[in-house]
């Protein structure tokens, strides 16, 4: 039994989709943890599972309707809204989080979503278009930037038929990140507590056609690491990442894209934050992806012709209100790395550079461990090869110092 949960109360809102049968194990597993559960079920939901299912469960009253009066009378829904130590939305469909993302309240999940004072947890679940379409990758910026939780979902063949991303998260997995935000939540003050911490991580993909793109061998693990330290200090971290095969690290809202142009807008719309790291090995360069296959042809290769990426570490680094007070920036060099770092650091404006050498040999990027010099202001400052947790550990720490 995970100590952790025993007698936490989770408020968990089952939305509408296939994957709702996935939150009666979650139920299970949340009881089994020590955890008691009240069960919102949405006109949607209640086409998947039933109330008596989730009742039978939860061992409690299943709630259904905005206006019913016995339940309002027994207990208001501002009341209910509040009862719990976390709010969980397991699945989230795109109507909900589009609901929240709006301030709607028409039905009894949304209202209590609008009216809740507690952490809110969502684990998304839809078909791969409506999960990557701009509006919904939009609703997720917004509602990971006012702090709400996200549990990406996870990437497989779909009841509909199509593959990709929109999975509900696994029951064990969404339990383990219940775990970790009750645990950051009675954390108490860490160095970093009231801050928000924007992190970038991990390579972007520049599609070519359907089934090409241009990549990198970043593997996620330094930022990812960097964003985990942070959260550990008590930040509130957004953290931005690329397509990884590395875990989220718990107790932080992570917005999973693909392309540097979803990164920057997934960054801009997470603003405002207090601090910016971009670790992440942005593509420099996109394509104007063919709607197509491209196919061999006795004319010869296909003529790809390059445009530049936006600078998402130049456009944090620009001088005005929405600037994080710290910005630091990577620079992976191949060669002479402190003095292309330190021209770097000029060029693109923000405070410190972080300069790790990738050449030939070198086992850094994809790698375990890490080699950096910090080149600041106030000059260079070298450390030994160290685990990229322990850079990460480091790394917080000489931030929050300068928040102290
Ligand atoms: O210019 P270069 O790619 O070497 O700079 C590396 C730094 O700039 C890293 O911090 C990286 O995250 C950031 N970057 C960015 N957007 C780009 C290119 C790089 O944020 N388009």
């Amino acid at each position: 039994m995970s100590a952790s949960l025993e007698g936490r109360r989770i408020l968990l809102i089952v939305g509408g989709g296939i994957a709702a049968y996935k939150a009666l194990e979650l139920i299970r597993l949340l009881r089994k943890s020590g955890a008691s559960v009240t069960s919102v079920l949405t006109e949607g939901g209640a086409q998947f599972v039933t109330p008596l299912s989730l009742q039978a469960l939860t061992e409690t009253k299943v709630y259904t309707d905005l206006f019913s009066l016995t339940d309002e009378s027994e207990m208001g829904h501002i009341r209910l809204s509040r009862a719990a130590d976390l709010v969980v939305v397991a699945p989230a469909t795109a109507d909900i989080m589009a609901k929240m993302a709006a301030g709607l309240s028409g039905d009894l999940a949304a209202t209590l979503l609008l009216a809740t004072d507690k952490p809110v947890m969502i684990a998304p679940a839809m078909n791969v278009r409506m999960w990557r379409h701009p509006a919904t990758m939009a609703n997720i910026a917004t509602l990971a930037a006012r702090g709400v939780l996200v549990v990406p979902p996870g990437e497989g063949e779909m009841a509909c038929g199509e593959y990709g991303p929109g999975r509900l998260a696994e029951p064990p997995a969404i339990l383990a990140a219940i775990g970790a935000a009750i645990e950051a939540a009675l954390g108490g003050e860490g160095a970093l507590s009231g801050r928000h911490a924007l992190v970038t991580s991990g390579p972007t993909h520049e599609p070519i056609d359907p089934v090409r793109y241009i990549a990198n061998r970043s593997s996620g693990r330094q930022g990812h690491a960097i964003a985990g330290a942070l959260a550990r200090l008590g930040a509130r971290v957004t953290l931005v990442s690329g397509p990884v095969s590395i875990p989220d690290p718990p107790g932080l809202s992570a917005i999973h894209v693909e392309t540097a142009a979803e990164m920057l807008a997934a960054c801009e719309a997470a603003l405002p934050a207090d601090i910016a790291v971009c670790a992440a090995a942005v593509a420099d360069w996109r394509v104007e992806p063919s709607p197509r296959k491209l196919k061999k042809s006795p004319d010869g290769p296909p003529d790809l012709r390059l445009t530049e990426n936006p600078d998402i570490l130049a456009t944090l680094s620009k001088p005005g209100p929405r600037r994080p007070r710290l910005v630091v920036g990577f620079a992976a060099e191949t060669d002479t790395v402190a003095e292309f770092a330190a021209a770097k650091r000029r060029r693109k404006g923000c405070d410190w550079i972080i300069a790790n050498h990738v050449g030939a040999g070198s086992a850094v990027m994809g790698g375990a461990e890490n080699e950096i010099t910090i080149i600041s202001g106030d000059g260079a400052e070298s450390w030994p090869m160290l685990p990229k947790s322990e850079v990460a550990a480091r790394l917080a720490a000489r931030i929050a110092a300068v928040f102290s």
